[in-house]
C-alpha cells in the first residue's frame, strides 16, 4: 500500500528549505511517496485532502511567516475548514534572541489544532540552527509508517 507524505515548507534564506529537502530524501529512501511544496502553493482545499503532512517553516519579521508562506497563512488563519483527517507535525525554525520565538511555526501549529487536525508529534522548535530537525524528521516518519 502506498504511504504518502506531503512536506510543506517556507523559508527566507534556505535553512528551513534544507530541512524539508533532507526529510524528503530520507522519506523517499524509506519508500514514502512524497510531495514537497512551498506553503504558498497549497490551498485550504488541498490541505483538507492531505493525510500525512510535515510542515517546516522559519520565522521572519516579528513572528511572521516567510514570504513564500504568507499567502498560505492568510488563508489558514481565516479558514474554518474541518481538517480532522490531517495528521501532522511542525518543525519551527527561529532564534530565541527574537521576542516571538518560532512564532510562525507556533501559530500554524495552534491554528491546525483549532481546525481539528491530529498532531501526531509535538512541534520541534529549532533555536538559531536546524539542530533537532533530524530527530524530529525521523520520529515523524516512524509515526506515519504503515
Ligand atoms: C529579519 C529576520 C527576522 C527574524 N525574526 C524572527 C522572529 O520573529 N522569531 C524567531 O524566532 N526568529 C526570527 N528570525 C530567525 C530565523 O527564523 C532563523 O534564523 C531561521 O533559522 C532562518 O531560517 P530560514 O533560512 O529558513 O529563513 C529572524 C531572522 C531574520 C533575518
Amino acid at each position: 500500500m502506498e504511504n504518502n507524505l506531503s512536506i510543506l515548507w517556507a523559508s527566507m534564506s534556505g535553512t528551513a528549505e534544507n530541512v524539508a529537502d533532507t526529510l524528503n530524501e530520507k522519506a523517499k529512501s524509506k519508500g514514502f511517496v512524497t510531495n514537497q511544496l512551498e506553503l504558498n502553493q497549497v490551498t485550504m482545499n488541498d490541505l483538507a485532502k492531505m493525510k500525512n503532512v510535515a510542515i517546516v517553516t522559519s520565522t521572519t519579521g516579528e513572528g511572521d511567516l516567510p514570504t513564500n508562506g504568507e499567502d498560505f497563512w492568510d488563508d489558514l488563519k481565516n479558514s474554518d475548514k474541518n481538517l480532522k483527517n490531517l495528521r501532522y507535525s511542525v518543525c519551527a525554525l527561529g532564534d530565541s534572541s527574537h521576542d516571538i520565538f518560532c512564532g510562525a511555526g507556533r501559530k500554524v501549529d495552534e491554528k491546525l489544532i483549532q481546525l481539528g487536525a491530529q498532531k501526531i508529534l509535538d512541534r520541534q522548535d529549532c533555536d538559531g540552527s536546524d539542530e533537532g530537525s533530524d530527530s524530529w524528521g525521523n520520529n515523524f516518519l516512524d509515526k506515519i509508517k504503515i
